[in-house]
């Protein structure tokens, strides 16, 4: 119940647009991590952030050296005035660029240059404060997250961003995550803590909080980082314990697709060589060399793919690369649990 709260909540800030759900320091550092090498010589563009507020500028800004960057720019959005400090022109929007012979300065003594328009990512100046950047690092608006990662890509950069799940089942998001030109990073759901919201939204659900220094928090769980960058996980392969092989009874067969369902990535079988169902949760785990991922959702029909006449909850039809024989031992060793739909973060 508190979680349906605190993710209708989440749909509350896509849907009336208020898209103001900012990114915690902790989160940032937690994700980043992972990514260390990945920045060395690098010009950095948030392109979201009111460089005085953002945790993603703060993060660069204090790591400069430690990540080796070349540059970063950080604009922001005017519409967005209640953040912004006195100084700031309620007119334009502004943008902070800032090299290594900056970061001995305090943040809030960095000097903002003013844009002609109100800072929205996607108008001419920002596209060309973008064409300078190599990787663009953000939490953008959730309204607008398809038409910030297609701009991303269209301009040929890298990324790494946070969204909703739900960004998955996107057509033009799924396709890039089909083709290998994205994938998921390192945390999601219950991974990443939450989100400072502004004083105005009302707090929903029992997954709201006040924090120490009086930052209203909302934790929803159904987030996740987004990102071409190449990250270890990514080539990590998942070890497959089930078998199909005399099990069959357990891995139902789509009514709409010449493929079985798996219900939870670590029940997929190592030893079945035809389509596999598995919940989007599974490109958690998505290693390409290991996996090919087939289709979304749909079976030969057009339909949502469907046992016995039900829907699961979005399956990916996936292959196996490389399946292995099964182990010839007792198949009770391999039962599965009970048939678990409709939850998209159940693993
Ligand atoms: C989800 S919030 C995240 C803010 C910041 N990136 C962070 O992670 O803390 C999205 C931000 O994008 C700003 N925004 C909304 N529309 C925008 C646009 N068209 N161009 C640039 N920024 C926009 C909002 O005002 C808000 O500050």
């Amino acid at each position: 119940m508190a979680r349906q709260a605190t993710n209708n909540a989440l749909h509350k800030a896509k849907s009336s647009k208020s898209d103001e759900f900012y990114t915690l320091l902790e989160d940032i550092e937690k994700e980043l991590v992972f990514y260390k090498e990945c920045f060395r010589g690098k010009t950095v563009y948030c392109n979201c952030d009111n460089p005085k507020e953002s945790n993603f500028f703060k993060y660069f800004f204090k790591n400069f050296k430690t990540l080796g960057l070349k540059k970063l720019i950080a604009s922001y959005y005017i519409p967005n005035t209640q953040n912004l400090f006195n100084e700031f022109d309620p007119e334009h929007g502004g943008y902070i660029e800032c090299t290594i012979d900056d970061i001995e300065t305090e943040i809030t003594d960095l000097s903002c240059k003013l844009l002609n328009g109100n800072g929205d990512f996607r108008s001419q100046e920002c596209i060309s404060l973008l064409k300078q950047a190599d990787i663009v690092v953000t939490n953008p608006p959730f309204s607008l997250f398809r038409e910030h990662l297609a701009q991303i890509t269209r301009y040929k950069k890298d990324f790494l961003v946070i969204g909703n799940i739900n960004a998955i089942t996107y057509q033009e998001v799924f396709h890039l995550i089909q083709t290998n030109k994205a994938w998921l990073g390192v945390h999601l759901g219950r991974g990443i803590s939450g989100f400072k919201v502004p004083d105005h939204y009302e707090m929903y659900g029992t997954e709201t909080s006040i924090s120490t220094n009086g930052d209203r928090i909302i934790s929803p769980n159904n987030c996740l980082w987004l990102t071409n960058l190449d990250i270890q996980k990514r080539h990590d392969r998942l070890k497959l314990t089930k078998v199909y092989s005399g099990n069959e009874d357990l891995y139902p067969k789509f009514d709409n697709f010449n493929g079985i369902n798996v219900n939870r990535t670590q029940d997929i079988p190592m030893d079945y060589e035809g389509a596999i169902g598995v919940p989007i949760t599974f490109l958690h785990k998505y290693n390409p060399s290991q996996f090919e991922i087939i289709q979304f959702r749909k079976g030969d029909d057009g339909k949502d793919l469907s046992i016995k006449g039900k829907c699961p909850y979005f399956r990916i039809l996936i292959k196996n690369k490389q399946p292995s024989k099964a182990p010839v031992i007792s198949s009770s060793l391999f039962a599965l649990p009970n048939v678990e739909v409709g939850n998209a973060i159940s693993d």
